[in-house]
């Protein structure tokens, strides 16, 4: 079996480096080059986080604990360090979490910048960190049971949106950590991949990690997922969350609404698997979900950073795809409305149907 991807870790001595840095696996370079990028500083993860190289709902809440971690062992301002980490992306509510947790414990520990507040913040982050590997497996207990009581018995063909993988996680990730379940099991028939346009996480993230653990995969582009459906070749589909509304209103990638209205009209399940940490009492539905609109210029040019086949060779070359001028819309994120997900599967357990009142019965608040 190919190694376990570590998407994340806190080097304390990095090669050339002189203090501890967050090292990242760079996902711009997937699936060409397996680089890593070393954080020094808190603005450079920042960028990081804004470029994507560190992504995913439940990392980035990890990544911005070890941020501010970073921030207290190198003496800067916390304070200020925890503000930009927050703000770097607005969709994920794990990111502000991870964030809030790690400064918390900073401050509990009488913000010292270089002794007890500074380990503080890092065993905080270490904590989200493991944390995170203990709910994606119980996560996959808890899914591939979902699909067993969902889905006739005969081979799951799952159809994903995105990437909820080790990429995204401290673990085996969100979704696909039942998908991976749902193999090693033998339960799997196929999972269909949608490519998501227009940063590709599934062709070049999730496809990447389903070739490495010998998931059988194909590929196909978003729009071509009415078609599975009309044929019936998809038994369920299986996507994360980057924010819950208390109401049970899902944000996710965008192109995840469209997969859930086809579900519908279709009769296939369809489950949002993720942490009890990505729901959000504190934004009480759908239309009050901040959806992050990113540069237009993802969709209007394909950036090809390395030609086929070839390795570490960084010719970052745009083609234009649109008219120069075009303007174009991209949100990073849609919101699928609760009636329409069969299913949510957390570590703590499943609510299903999805509402205001399972939420709070499954979370206990
Ligand atoms: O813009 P990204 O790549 O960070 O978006 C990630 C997703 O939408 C994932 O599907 C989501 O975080 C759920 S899996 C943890």
């Amino acid at each position: 079996m190919a190694e376990e991807i570590a998407a994340l870790r806190w080097d304390e001595s990095p090669d050339g480096g002189d203090g501890p840095a967050v090292v990242l696996l760079d996902q711009t370079r997937l699936p060409v080059d397996e680089v890593e990028l070393v954080c020094a500083d808190v603005p450079a993860l920042v960028r990081a986080i804004r470029e994507l190289a560190v992504r995913g709902a439940p990392l980035l809440g990890i990544a911005g604990a070890y941020g501010v971690a970073l921030a207290a062992a190198r003496g800067d301002d916390v304070d200020r360090a925890a503000g930009l980490l927050a703000g770097a992306r607005p969709t994920a509510v794990n990111l502000a979490y991870g964030v809030r947790k790690a400064q918390g414990a900073f401050e509990a520990a009488g913000r010292d910048g270089d002794g007890a507040g500074a380990a503080a913040a890092l065993a905080e982050a270490r904590r989200l960190h493991a944390d995170d590997a203990r709910a994606s497996a119980r996560m996959a207990e808890h899914g591939l049971r979902v699909l067993g009581e969902l889905v006739p018995a005969g081979g799951y063909r799952l159809l994903t949106h995105c990437n909820t993988g080790a990429l995204v996680s401290g673990g085996a990730g969100t979704g696909f950590a039942v998908v991976l379940a749902a193999h090693r099991s033998g339960a799997l028939r196929r999972l269909w991949v949608d490519e998501t346009r227009p940063l590709l996480q599934g062709s070049r993230l999730t496809a990447y990690e389903a070739a490495r653990a010998g998931v059988p995969y194909t590929l196909l582009t978003d729009n071509a997922a009415g078609s599975l459906f009309a044929d019936g070749q998809v038994d369920a589909v299986i996507v994360g969350a980057d924010r819950i509304a208390a109401d049970g209103s899902v944000a996710n990638k965008v192109g995840t609404y469209p997969l859930a209205v086809l579900a519908h009209y279709h009769r296939v399940p369809f489950l949002v698997v993720a942490p009890t940490t990505t729901v959000d009492f504190g934004t009480p539905d759908g239309s009050a979900i901040e959806v992050e609109q990113r540069a237009g210029g993802e969709v209007t040019e394909f950036s090809v950073p390395y030609a086929a086949g070839a390795c570490s060779a960084p010719a970052a070359v745009a083609y234009a795809v649109a008219p120069v001028g075009t303007e174009a819309y991209n949100p990073a994120f849609d919101v699928t409305p609760p009636e329409l997900v069969t299913a949510l599967v957390t570590e703590r357990g499943v609510a299903s149907p999805v509402s205001g009142d399972s939420l709070v019965e499954l979370c206990g608040r």
